[in-house]
């Protein structure tokens, strides 16, 4: 199955505008005009699959403490900002499938919890995904979650995701049977670019949080941005490239 690609991502789920990975800035990306989403996905202390960036809760929510030793009933009372409460997975993607946008779904494990949490998301998304138009992108700096993703949901289509991108990243996108490569928008160079145009890998950068930079890297062959920065988007830089990502 092969879907267009869209060129801009809201950056943890909704970036600056609303409280980051939070149903409010999935919706407020969807209403921007945002044709998609990145999010991540770290287990609770129960093992629920919930959107959260950090280890700790400090920074984005009024908890304190590491995620993966927090029960469900208290991480679900906290406010994750204005008012919002984490949301769990599987409303995250009831959002998107109702809002129509393209999910990037990054395995974010806790340290030391990468199979669970890969097996956990990966069975997970098989069921929640099934007959959905568009299927997420599975994406993650963990190469042990993407393998598991891989071998539990093949038929979802999966991004391999560094930081730096090695010399020898079109050997890990070929092992993993990945549709995309992902990194930071610093230090990528011109070269992984070309490889990357010459096997017909598109390469996403996060994360490009001014218009001069995303332009600058559209013109220099990147397919598609994550930006904090909601209010960049406009109608014209909207615009589907038409590539088709096999998954
Ligand atoms: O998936 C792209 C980007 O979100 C990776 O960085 O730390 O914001 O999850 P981070
Ligand atoms: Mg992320």
């Amino acid at each position: 199955m092969g879907f267009p690609l869209p060129r801009w991502f809201a950056h943890r789920g909704g970036g600056s505008l609303a409280p980051e990975n939070t149903l409010a800035g999935i919706r407020l990306a969807a209403q921007m005009g945002y044709p998609a989403v990145e999010f991540d996905v770290m287990l609770s202390g129960d093992g629920t699959p919930i959107l959260i960036h950090d280890e700790t809760l400090e920074r984005t929510t009024n908890g304190r403490g590491p995620v993966s030793d927090t029960p469900d009933k208290v991480l679900f009372s906290l406010d994750a900002g204005q008012g919002e409460r984490i949301p769990r997975y599987d409303e995250a993607v009831a959002a998107c499938r109702g809002l129509g946008l393209l999910a990037n779904v990054e395995i974010k494990p806790a340290t030391g919890f990468e199979r669970e949490t890969a097996e956990t998301v990966a069975r997970l998304s098989g069921v929640l995904w099934q007959g959905a138009a568009v299927q997420p992108l599975i994406s993650s700096f963990s190469l042990e979650a993407l393998e598991i993703a891989r071998d539990l949901a093949p038929q979802i289509p999966r991004g391999v995701l560094f930081e730096r991108v090695p010399a020898d990243w079109l050997a890990v996108v070929r092992h993993l049977q990945a549709v995309s490569l992902h990194c930071a928008a610093d230090g990528l160079s011109d070269d992984v670019l070309a490889e990357a145009r010459a096997h017909d890998v598109p390469v996403l950068c996060y994360t490009v949080n001014s218009a001069d930079s995303a332009k600058s890297l559209f013109e220099r062959g990147v397919s598609a941005i994550f930006t904090d920065r909601l209010d960049l988007f406009t109608s014209e830089t909207s615009a589907y490239k038409g590539l088709q990502l096999d998954g």
